[in-house]
């Protein structure tokens, strides 16, 4: 049939909530089907590692189709999508997110990266010996009974600063964002720099790191915006449509508007 995948399962479900791969991540029974990239066998290698060290909260990797789809183990729960619901806003969510990180990272120090090819994407400027997931909004972040338990999509996992990631993860759960976009994606009004607060110290953030917090959300910041502008003059169809969506570069530049209005308080937070 044509536009179909060679090996396409007829049990296939299209998953909602994707960003990069919208449309192309599929459940079939226990597992999930998404594109592959040149990393995929890396992430492989490291989500096995993973295990090893007993993190539970990552999927299995099973393998690479024939077909060059990547076959990882679907984990059951809940992922929140925008608008996001309340339930994944709460402190105790917050927390949990945080808490989850914490100990991905202590598994990953586990790993030795050398050998592997990693995306470049959303890549630490700064480099470092950890591989990080690097992209942990809500909607790679599975929950049970409002509990995050695992982490998903790690399609953008390259080695670097535990506190960059962190940083990624901040940014996205406080979040760091114009209040109309705050808003469009259905978070509650809140108190944002105590949330930063409550994500360092859940994370358990030493308090001779938490100094290096803003400038981590800075790099973080810059990084994003540089990626999504290099996807789309590479003519990504996801971004482009997104960023028609969104107001397209006024989106960060309101981000960055508000952030610099609001840095103060989060550097006061952080004390
Ligand atoms: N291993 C998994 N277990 C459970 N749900 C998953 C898994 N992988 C993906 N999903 C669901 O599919 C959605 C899109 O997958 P994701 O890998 O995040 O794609 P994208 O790269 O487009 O963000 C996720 O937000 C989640 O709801
Ligand atoms: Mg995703």
């Amino acid at each position: 049939m044509a536009g179909s995948v060679e090996g396409k399962q007829p049990d296939e479900c299209p998953l909602a909530g994707g960003i990069a791969n919208a449309g192309q991540v599929v459940r079939s029974g226990s597992h999930v089907l998404r594109p592959s990239t040149p990393h995929t066998e890396s992430i492989h290698a490291f989500l096995r590692a993973l295990r090893a060290a007993g993190f539970d909260g990552a999927p299995e990797p099973i393998g690479i189709d024939p077909n060059g789809r990547e076959r990882l183990g679907y984990i059951e729960g809940e992922v929140p999508v925008a608008p996001y619901p309340a339930w994944c806003q709460t402190d105790a969510a917050l927390r949990s997110v945080a808490r989850l990180l914490r100990r991905f990272h202590d598994a990953s120090r586990s790993f030795d990266p050398g050998d592997h090819c990693w995306s470049d994407a959303l890549r630490d400027p700064a480099g470092g010996p950890v591989v990080l997931h690097n992209d942990g909004e809500l909607s790679n972040v599975v929950f049970r009974d409002g509990v995050a338990v695992a982490l998903i999509d790690f399609e953008f996992a390259a080695p670097g600063r535990p506190i960059y990631d962190l940083a990624h993860l901040a940014r996205l759960w406080i979040p760091i964002d114009d209040a109309s976009d705050q808003e469009r994606l259905g978070f509650e009004p809140a108190d944002r720099p105590r949330r930063l607060r409550v994500i360092v110290d859940a994370y358990g953030l030493a308090p001779e790191e938490r100094a290096d917090m803003i400038g981590a959300l800075d790099d973080a910041m810059d990084r994003v915006a540089a990626a999504v502008r290099r996807r789309l003059e590479a003519g990504d169809p996801n971004f482009v449509d997104r960023w028609r969506h969104t107001d397209g570069a006024e989106r960060y530049e309101r981000r960055r508007r508000w952030w610099e209005q609001h840095r103060s308080r989060f550097v006061d937070v952080l004390a």
